[in-house]
């Protein structure tokens, strides 16, 4: 397994739509190493989330792995799920403002409206159906992945440009306050 080089803002392939890929090519020993290597680069940066364009990789692949995460820690665990060829089909209308951030947007942050409760279909690493409903701050994680196979970047929704924050800035004036907002969003909608 390799850790890859992570394309950072600016790089075409983040704005280009992901190419879905076939089952025989997921299958490929080639497309099973690939997903290794994504993994292991999400892990080792620390994401919540990694897509596969952001390697470099212009397919429709991504994985979420939420464990005790240092770069989120007001994000509940969520087990590792690579998924492909996903769709996303929003439940509510209700959406919340949550801080994002990017491995592909270096020391940036934003508010971002996300829907709470989204339908994800998709097939799993080895081909098997994935049908399963994400909510709260965990659907914002798969809409933010979501977007990256779509050409898009947080920065696209940030609705006022004026709660971009570099990290330290979050820390410093915003942690405090939006980590009581996560728990809210989390005790409410159970994600
Ligand atoms: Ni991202």
């Amino acid at each position: 397994m390799a850790v890859l080089p992570i394309v950072k803002l600016g790089d075409p392939i983040l704005r280009k739509k992901a190419r879905r890929i076939s089952m025989d090519e997921l299958a490929s020993e080639e497309m099973q190493r690939f997903i290794d290597d994504l993994i292991e680069t999400m892990k080792a940066a620390n994401g919540a989330g990694l897509a596969a364009p952001q390697v470099g990789h212009s397919v429709a692949i991504a994985a979420v792995h939420v464990q005790d995460n240092p770069r989120y820690p007001y994000k509940p665990n969520v087990p590792l799920t690579v998924f492909v060829n996903p769709t996303i089909t929003p439940l509510t209308d209700e959406t919340e403002m949550l801080y994002e951030g990017c491995l592909s947007v270096p020391d940036l942050r934003g508010r971002v409206p996300r829907v709470m409760r989204i339908r994800v279909e998709a097939v799993d690493r080895h081909g098997a159906p994935l049908d399963f409903e994400a909510r709260g701050l965990t659907a914002g994680t798969y809409q933010h992945e979501f977007d990256h196979l779509e050409g898009r970047l947080f920065v696209d929704r940030v609705a006022d440009p004026s709660t971009f924050s570099t990290w330290a800035n979050f820390d410093a004036f915003h942690k405090a306050a939006f980590v009581e907002e996560a728990k809210a969003v989390v005790a409410r909608y159970g994600g």
